[in-house]
């Protein structure tokens, strides 16, 4: 019988690669702790109308692809394709904005949109997600690049460079989007069919559009920088001015409208040459308009995405993680010495000491080979003769020393000598 496989674009991260993701999420999260940030966690499923509500009805997310679906009672549900909506959602719901008027999240999770796979587009996938609210200044904006800038330098992620652009705000940004659909009317027949569609459901997704036919018709398109508003023009300054105070270099992109509809002023992207056509390793922005638009006081905020599954491609080509080893291996011989082992190393795990055993009934010769694979420092050899004759003997793998330690102190020596090695 064929053994069942996994979903297209779903995949297992096992062990080997498990390592890498933690020491990615455990940087980012000692950086989260320095910046000020807290951890939230919401569920997977959402109700199918805040996705819509939120992320925009004529978007590519909701308008293809996301996992939706009716439950059993008939609610209409989806998987969430983002976490920023949630959050906005649960912000809202537990009234958190009467508690303090700032807050700062920090999420980590899996995130589902059925996208055409490829390398470093998955339909299930991970994102390291930040959000501030109730933060109007563009030093939150700054503070948000700022920290990614310093996760990528210390995951040794060096030609990562942030590329920022300002959407303007609901006072500035229709007179951009009136001036491009006259512009995009004019050159409709040089669009791929997508953007076709997009010129009248939402023209901004047209300067994002990778098709080359695209790119080159729409060179001489209306730039929104000259339609900001001085309050936008301001806000975007300040953001630039804090990134090079700090020595931050980044490309201004007026391309970089982003595939979400809530954006105002400030976005950004994290991008690389290292993954090919995926270039972006993060993404982000301020989304002033949601909280008031999902029913909420009018509250500012902005934040930004990590592609999990991107960064540790490229984290995984920079280095290899330590992959944990037990400090000590026991190699037990005959019924009689297996359950004394186990009753040791039952007594040095739970002390915190790393340390594994053979439960089988397996040849020392076997057991050793086990130690080795496993990367054991020590062996402790454990056989019915030796039970008897009241001492145990413990081999150091990389000197090859044996010691004999009598059976009554075992427990005790071990833990004196493995305890704080680090195991
Ligand atoms: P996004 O640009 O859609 O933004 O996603 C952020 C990042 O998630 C991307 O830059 C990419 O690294 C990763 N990503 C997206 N789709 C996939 C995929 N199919 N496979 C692998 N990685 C993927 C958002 O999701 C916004 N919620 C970000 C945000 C937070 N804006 C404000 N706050």
């Amino acid at each position: 019988m064929a053994i069942l496989q996994s979903i297209k674009g779903f995949k297992d991260i096992l062990p080997g690669e498990t390592e890498l993701w933690q020491a990615i999420e455990e940087e980012a999260k000692s950086i989260f702790r320095h910046f000020g940030f807290r951890e939230i966690r919401l569920p997977l499923l959402e109700k199918t109308e805040l996705f819509a509500r939120s992320i925009g009805e004529s978007t590519d997310i909701v308008e293809k692809e996301m996992y939706t679906f009716q439950d059993r009672g008939g609610d209409l549900l989806t998987m969430r394709p983002e976490a920023t909506a949630g959050i906005v959602r649960a912000y809202l719901q537990h009234k958190l904005y009467a508690r303090d008027a700032v807050h700062k999240f920090y999420t980590i999770g899996p995130m589902f949109r059925r996208e055409r796979p490829q390398k470093g587009r998955y339909r299930q996938f991970s994102q390291i997600n930040a959000e501030i609210f109730g933060q109007a200044s563009p030093y939150a904006d700054a503070q948000l690049i700022l920290l990614l800038v310093r996760l990528m330098t210390v995951l040794g992620v060096s030609d990562a460079e942030p590329h920022i652009n300002s959407l303007g705000c609901p006072q500035c940004r229709p007179a951009f989007r009136d001036a491009l659909t006259s512009f995009l009317e004019g050159i409709s027949d040089a669009l791929c069919s997508d953007c076709q569609r997009r010129r009248v459901t939402n023209p901004l997704r047209v300067l994002d559009c990778k098709v080359p036919g695209c790119r080159e018709a729409t060179t001489g398109a209306p730039a929104l920088k000259d339609y900001l508003c001085s309050e936008c023009r301001d806000h975007f300054d300040t953001v630039r001015r804090a990134l090079e105070d700090q020595g931050v270099t980044y490309t201004v992109d007026d391309r970089l409208v982003r595939g979400l509809d809530y954006y105002v002023r400030t976005t950004f992207e994290i991008q690389t040459g290292a993954l090919g056509a995926q270039n972006a390793i993060a993404g982000g922005g301020r989304y002033d308009g949601l909280a008031g638009a999902l029913g909420g006081p009018d509250i500012p905020a902005t934040g930004f995405a990590i592609g999990l599954d991107r960064l540790a491609e490229i984290v995984g080509t920079l280095r290899r993680p330590a992959l944990p080893h037990p400090t000590l291996f026991i190699a037990a011989l005959g019924d009689q010495a297996r359950h004394q082992a186990f009753a040791w190393l039952s007594r040095l795990n739970t002390a915190g000491i790393a340390a594994d055993m053979e439960f089988g009934d397996k040849s020392l010769k076997s057991q050793m080979k086990r130690a080795d694979k496993l990367g054991a420092s020590h062996v402790l050899i454990v056989g019915e003769q030796e039970l008897e004759q009241g001492a145990v003997t413990l081999r150091d793998m990389t000197s090859r020393e044996q010691t004999d330690i009598p059976v009554d102190t075992v427990a005790d020596r071990l833990m004196k000598q493995f305890l704080n090695t680090g195991g």
